[in-house]
């Protein structure tokens, strides 16, 4: 179970250098525009997953005036560190130096939620890969290595179409409908048994997110063309190997695992005739239910909310506050502040973010300690 105890941030963008203690259930973080609340959800992230939700570029998120950040974390009895600078990339758990970054996520399995990676109703596939990937991983961790392994075949695979090799290409795409063979039946398995996780006190719940949620229906798309059954390895060696001429002249790969997805629909419709209210709902429900099946696996993850006050009412914040509260898992959450309703009958702690300081409010009289 993940519980942030103590949070040591260091020249990370505008934080200042400081320590915070977390309340095991919900911390809520205020603070106008342009104090650091965005930058504080994304220093946790960092810690669990080695790299930003808002950037590639390790010199963004290192504070201005200098060229390395630290980052710490104690959850339980582990201490995650990250010490990071262009040229220097110390990463270790207990001490213990670390090279791969998923380890990080087992320490401190995440759940984000914000509209800076968007919507996952309606969103990318890309996006909408990223959250099904991981709750692939946080059932099987061990997946990373397939899913590493592909990625590389897939790059083999580019190179040689790119460079006409056309009598390698073979041995290769062999590898690649074994591997996607694997993938694609992970990731069904894993929506599949999402969609028999049924939140409890459902109605309640939907009733303040969303009129009706009785056809809220979602199914994978394994990214493979429609001829091709992706269960079966020989059909995917099979278009792959027909078409090779074809992929020779494009250069790249337009079907395969890494084009798969999810799509979505409420009462028949798809996903992109929903308007934006039922898009946002429908995505926190799905949000919900991932956090939901993990905890029902005993892998306890924590959970970001950035800026959602500004995209929900706070009736409905509030309804996903209690609902994160008695699933027992600490969350993160950050609002401009202007009405602390959102906090009424949650057990919470309440931070103030003032140009990069945080400091924890004394609920009686809301100043600071
Ligand atoms: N590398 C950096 N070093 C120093 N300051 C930075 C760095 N990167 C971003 N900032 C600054 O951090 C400040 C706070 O940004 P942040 O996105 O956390 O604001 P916020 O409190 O979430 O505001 P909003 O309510 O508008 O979302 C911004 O003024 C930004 O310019
Ligand atoms: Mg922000």
């Amino acid at each position: 179970m993940a519980i942030i105890d103590k949070l040591f941030i260091n020249q990370f963008r505008n934080l200042k250098s400081q320590i915070i203690s977390p309340n095991q259930h919900i911390n809520l973080f205020i603070g106008a525009n342009a104090q650091g609340k965005t930058n504080l959800i994304e220093a946790i992230y960092y810690l669990g997953h080695n790299r930003s939700f808002k950037t590639k570029t390790i010199k963004e998120v290192i504070n201005f005036d200098f060229h390395q950040f630290q980052l710490q974390a104690k959850i339980g009895k582990n201490t995650i560190k990250l010490e990071k600078s262009k040229n220097q990339n110390n990463i270790s758990i207990n001490q213990q130096k670390i090279n791969i970054s998923s380890q990080l996520s087992q320490v401190l399995p995440i759940q984000i939620i914000t509209p800076d990676k968007g919507f996952i109703v309606n969103g990318t596939p890309k996006n909408k890969r990223s959250y099904l990937d991981w709750g692939v991983f946080h059932v099987k961790p061990k997946t990373t290595k397939l899913f590493k392994n592909h990625n590389k075949i897939l790059k083999n695979i580019q190179a040689l179409l790119i460079q006409n090799k056309a009598d390698e290409l073979d041995f290769w795409f062999l590898e690649l409908a074994k591997t996607a063979l694997k993938i694609n039946q992970n990731r069904a398995e894993y929506l599949q048994k999402l969609k028999q996780t049924k939140l409890p006190n459902q109605s309640k719940l939907l009733k303040n997110l969303i009129k009706s949620f009785d056809k809220f229906d979602y199914k994978f798309s394994s990214g493979w063309p429609k001829e091709v059954d992706e269960t079966d390895a020989k059909s995917m060696y099979k278009y792959l190997s027909n078409n090779t001429s074809q992929l020779l002249k494009n250069k790249h790969l337009k079907y395969g695992s890494h084009k798969a997805s999810i799509i979505f629909s409420l009462n028949n419709k798809n996903e992109c005739f929903l308007s934006r209210g039922e898009q946002k709902a429908l995505s926190i429900i799905f949000w919900l239910t991932q956090v939901l099946f993990l905890v029902n696996l005993k892998t306890q993850p924590i959970v970001l909310i950035d800026d959602l006050c500004s995209e929900l009412d706070d009736e409905k914040i509030n309804t996903i506050l209690q609902y994160l509260q008695a699933l027992n898992v600490q969350t993160f959450i950050t609002d401009i502040g202007h009405n602390l309703s959102i906090m009424d009958g949650v057990n919470s702690s309440i931070f103030q973010i003032k140009s990069g300081v945080i400091q924890q409010l004394d609920l009686a009289n809301k100043k600071p300690r």
